[in-house]
């Protein structure tokens, strides 16, 4: 488990910037986190990260959204589905075997229905306004051989580091 602290949107853009250089293939993310807490705002960095140039929204209507990068972010949205099976609809195993990296707002509440092989950030808020924390853990055999690659990547956002804020 990795845990930092972000001091303002901008800030949480620039920390899942730092996390996409790390992804690969057929990548798993989830993002869990209750309204507000900074996940599209994750998706967002990250994109960024990926070298995708074209703004990532909210999927308000459309639950999965393709963006062009390094390589595919495929960005999900699954506070609206009211059944596991809408996931299987939409084809997500295939969706997860294409090669890009799916990034899943809500994710931990579909879990049950995805492979047990992820990267899951959890954003909550901090103290201030501003502030959120990120607990990053992983589940599976994907992540581990990257865990201090990953903390290296966060470390400026380390909670507890002493880094100004941006
Ligand atoms: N440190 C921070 N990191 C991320 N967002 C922050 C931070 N501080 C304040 N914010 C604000 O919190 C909100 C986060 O919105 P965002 O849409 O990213 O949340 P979300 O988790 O995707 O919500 P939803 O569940 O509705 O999709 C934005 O208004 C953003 O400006
Ligand atoms: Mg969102």
């Amino acid at each position: 488990m990795i845990r930092a602290r972000t001091s303002s949107v901008d800030d949480t853009r620039a920390l899942a910037a730092e996390v996409a250089p790390l992804a690969r293939p057929g990548d798993l993310l989830l993002l869990a986190g209750e309204l507000g807490a900074g996940k599209t705002a994750f998706v967002q960095g990250f994109a960024r990260g990926l070298g995708v140039t074209e703004p990532v929204t909210s999927p308000a209507f459309v639950i999965a959204r393709p963006y062009e990068g390094r390589l595919v972010l495929l960005h999900l949205d699954v506070y609206r589905l009211e059944h596991l099976q809408e996931l299987h609809d939409l084809g997500i195993s295939e969706l997860l075997d294409d090669g890009g990296v799916t990034v899943i707002e809500w994710g931990d509440v579909v879990a049950s229905a995805l492979p047990a092989d992820f990267l899951e950030v959890s954003m909550s808020p901090g103290d201030a306004d501003d502030e959120r924390i990120l607990s990053m853990r992983w589940v599976g055999p994907s992540w581990p051989a990257r865990a201090s690659a990953l903390r290296r990547a966060v470390a400026a956002w380390a909670d507890g580091g002493d880094r100004a804020p941006a």
